[in-house]
């Protein structure tokens, strides 16, 4: 399937012996929400004992971790509550729609070509549920920028990765790296009343779902360098430290890219001060919009049994720059 580009595709296509979950086809009642949340939101094991990275049970309560808390909601049925025309054009300002579909594109086929390598079927399944996830988020994109009159610019064609494993894992560990900062992203948009509560609540499934996914991609890093002889571990964590330096080097702006057009697209990759204000509409300085990162990082992922691992990197290098921030003097 090499240099194959897909223009659409389903994840069973690459992992065929991957079920997709069969989603109601009716509206779902507001108690099946509510509880789908929670069970979204909450999963503890009822297996004794501490989960060794990459031990066997490691394995199985991660990948059961993962299938337990699958959040069944439908994008058809979501609603898109009407807005005023303020609302609207805060909205459809906002610098960020090209490349959240985009996003959500590539990292669905990126991370069912990576799935589809997995010899283990709990890992695979679990990995080409995440894939089937970040379809259902472009989906949720697609109808919400549909809704509100939202102009694209034309998606490239997807290209199957020729390295993988590569793909994979600037995928993971850029969602990693996106989703804390959404996290508090989300926070402050919601604080605000900038927008409708109706509206916050159709993306508050897809936030906590990314975290979710994290969760997955923490758990299945760690198992996998325990999967890896000292000769292939070696060369992983090179590739690894290559990965991050790509992507800080994608994050100071220098990433470009085209469109289907040709045309070169400028990504907003440093989107999340310019971000915190466009959502809101109190002054938020950088330490604040930090520490409140931190603390919907932690409040999303404190529903999941400690034995499984967190991700690390984003929370420890915000702990450490904000060692050097000053808090705001209050004005007086
Ligand atoms: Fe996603
Ligand atoms: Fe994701």
């Amino acid at each position: 399937m090499n240099e194959q580009t897909l223009e659409s595709f389903h994840v069973e296509q690459l992992i065929p012996d991957f079920a997709a979950p069969v989603l109601a086809q009716l509206s779902q009642d507001r108690t099946a929400i509510e509880a789908a949340e929670v069970n979204t939101r909450q999963w503890m094991s009822d297996a004794e004992g501490t989960f060794t990275p990459g031990s066997e049970i490691h394995l199985r309560e991660t990948c059961r971790m993962f299938r337990e808390t699958f959040n069944p909601y439908r994008p058809a049925v979501l609603d898109w509550p009407e807005l005023d025309p303020q609302a609207r054009e805060r909205i459809v300002s906002l610098p960020i729609w090209d490349i959240a579909v985009q996003t959500e594109g590539k990292a669905r086929l990126r991370m069912a070509a990576y799935a589809a390598t997995i010899a283990n079927p709990d890992m695979r399944n679990a990995l080409a549920l995440n894939a089937w996830e970040e379809s259902r988020h472009k989906d949720v994109l697609s109808r919400l920028v549909a809704a509100y009159g939202i102009a694209l610019a034309s998606e490239a064609p997807y290209a199957f990765p020729k390295d993988v494993e590569w793909a994979y894992l600037v995928t993971g560990f850029s969602e990693c790296i996106d989703s804390f900062f959404a996290f508090g992203l989300f926070e402050v948009a919601r604080r605000s009343k900038l927008f409708p509560p109706e509206l916050i609540d159709t993306f508050e499934p897809v936030m906590q779902e990314e975290c979710r996914h994290i969760l997955l991609f923490a758990n299945w890093l760690a198992w996998h360098r325990v999967q890896l002889s000292w000769r292939k571990r070696i060369a992983f964590e090179l590739k690894v430290a290559a990965v991050w330096l790509f992507l800080g080097w994608e994050r100071i702006g220098l990433a470009r890219s085209l469109d289907a057009d040709g045309n070169e697209q400028k990504q907003d990759n440093n989107f999340t001060v310019s971000g915190a204000q466009a959502v809101s509409d109190v002054d938020i300085d950088v330490r604040e919009l930090m520490l409140l990162c931190l603390a919907e990082n932690d409040r999303r992922f404190s529903g999941y049994d400690v034995r499984l691992l967190r991700p690390q990197t984003m929370p420890a290098l915000v702990r450490f720059a904000l060692r050097f921030m000053r808090a705001r003097k209050a004005c007086t």
